[in-house]
Order: structure tokens, then sequence, then C-alpha cells
């Protein structure tokens, strides 16, 4: 199993040591090569928990590893070396440096995984030309379309062959058109064998995924039936 997540709770903390349960005991297993939605409304704790599976945050309560690494008890310079070289990120808001090109965007993980320069560019260009972007290397993110932008993100996101891909709404602020592009990309990698775990509030992006999951009120749910007979 890729993934393993058993028993995870989170809570927040609020004013006046107001306790807010966000995740209440959700269990995620995540086999390699899958590709899994998770959908949900709004607040019901989807970003919560992938950035749990991302390991960009820790749980309240509950166990996790991912690729047989107990990830919740390790040290924060192994946890780094998880995050940098099992995990890729997608974010809706694609969170690139604005000031610098594609090729330097995608070169980041590389330079924290120190690869040397010329192999840093190198493999930037190859996985830019994999996403199609062959002949935008060197623009800048402003000179750059919504569509263009999510895919140095997710050429960021690979470079370093990670693991796992996690997205949290990678088509959210896209049209239908960039929209689609993104996702017969995800279908090209899951194929090469990247497993992937994606949020979504859109259903059509959501069948692109083998499986859907549903969050509702910080429960998971296997289908939407059920995910429904127990929302509040
Ligand atoms: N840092 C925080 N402190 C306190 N409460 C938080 C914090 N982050 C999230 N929450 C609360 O946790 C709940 C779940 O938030 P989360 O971002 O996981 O929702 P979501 O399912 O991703 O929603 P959306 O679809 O709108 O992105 C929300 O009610 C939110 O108010
Ligand atoms: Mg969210």
């Amino acid at each position: 199993m890729l993934l393993d997540l058993q028993h995870i709770y989170k809570d927040y903390y609020g004013d006046k040591q107001l306790v807010v349960p966000v995740l209440k005991d959700v269990s995620l297993q995540v086999e390699e090569g899958e590709y899994v939605a998770i959908m949900g409304p709004s607040g019901s704790g989807k970003s919560t928990l992938m950035n749990i599976v991302g390991c960009l945050d820790h749980p309240t309560k509950g166990t996790y590893t991912l690729d047989n690494k107990d990830v919740l008890n390790l040290k924060d310079r192994a946890l780094s070396d998880v995050r940098l070289n099992s995990i890729g990120f997608v974010f809706q808001q694609f969170q690139l440096m604005p000031r610098e090109t594609a090729v330097e965007n995608v070169s980041l993980p590389l330079i924290y995984a120190k690869v040397d320069r010329q192999e840093r560019k190198r493999r930037a260009i190859k996985v830019l030309e994999k996403v199609g972007l062959g002949e935008r290397c060197y623009f800048k993110p402003t000179q750059l379309s919504g569509g263009q932008k999510q895919r140095v993100a997710i050429a960021r996101a690979i470079v370093n062959n990670p693991k796992i891909l996690l997205a949290d709404e990678p088509t959210g602020a896209l049209d239908s058109k960039s929209g689609k592009q993104v996702m017969e990309l995800f279908q090209k990698l899951n194929e090469e064998g990247v497993t992937i775990v994606m949020i979504t509030h859109d259903k059509k992006v959501a069948n692109h995924a083998k499986r859907i999951l549903y969050i509702v009120d910080g429960k998971i749910y296997t289908s939407e039936e059920e995910a429904m007979a127990n929302a509040e």
C-alpha cells in the first residue's frame, strides 16, 4: 500500500479554546498506480486531509504510512526528504514564482535535491516538453495563460519523479478547455504509473479518476448515496 492513513482526526482551535473537529476518523488507503478523486462540499475537510497526505500538516490523532514510512514520526529533515522525493503538489492557484521563467520554476525542486545546474536545466526542459510547453520554457508566469501556468506547476510537481501527485482543485481556476488539457495530462501521467489523488468540486473532472471518494462533514465515504444519507 502506497498510502495508508488510519483513524485520522484533525481538530482546529478557534477563539476561546473552541475546538473545531474537522476530520473525524478518516481512513484512506491508496495503492500504487491508483487515480483517486475526492469530492465534497466546501468546508468539509478536503484540503485539510490533502495537507496531511502531503505532509504539510499533522493530524491531531491517527496513523499514516507513506511508502511504508511512518511519516508522522519522522524528524523534520527526513520529512523534508519525503516531501521532496515522494510527493508532488499541484494547487488551484498554481503557486509559481512570478519573476522566474518556466524553466526556473520547474527547476526549483531539483535545486533542493542538489542536482547540478546543467542537469536541472536539461530535466526541466524535458518535462516542460512533456506537458506541451516546449515552446514556452523561457516565459514568465505573467506571459502564460492559466492553463499553461497550471501545466508549468504540474511539470514542477513531477520533475523529481514523485511516487504520488496530489492536486487540490487543479482545474478550479481554469476554463473548461484548459481544464480538459490538465485532465488529459493527468491521464497520461497515471498511465505512466504516477499515483494521483485529486480534490475537485466538478463531477466531470472527478469522473476521470478510477475511484471517487466523498467527504462530508469530516467523514469519508465510498459512495455519494452513503455520503448523502449520512449528511446532516
Ligand atoms: N487553520 C485553521 N484554523 C481553524 N480552522 C480551520 C483552519 N483551516 C481550516 N479550518 C476549518 O476546517 C474546515 C475545513 O476546511 P478545508 O479547507 O479542509 O475545507 P475544504 O473541504 O477544502 O473546502 P473548500 O472546498 O472550500 O476548499 C473549515 O470549516 C475551516 O473553517
Ligand atoms: Mg479546499
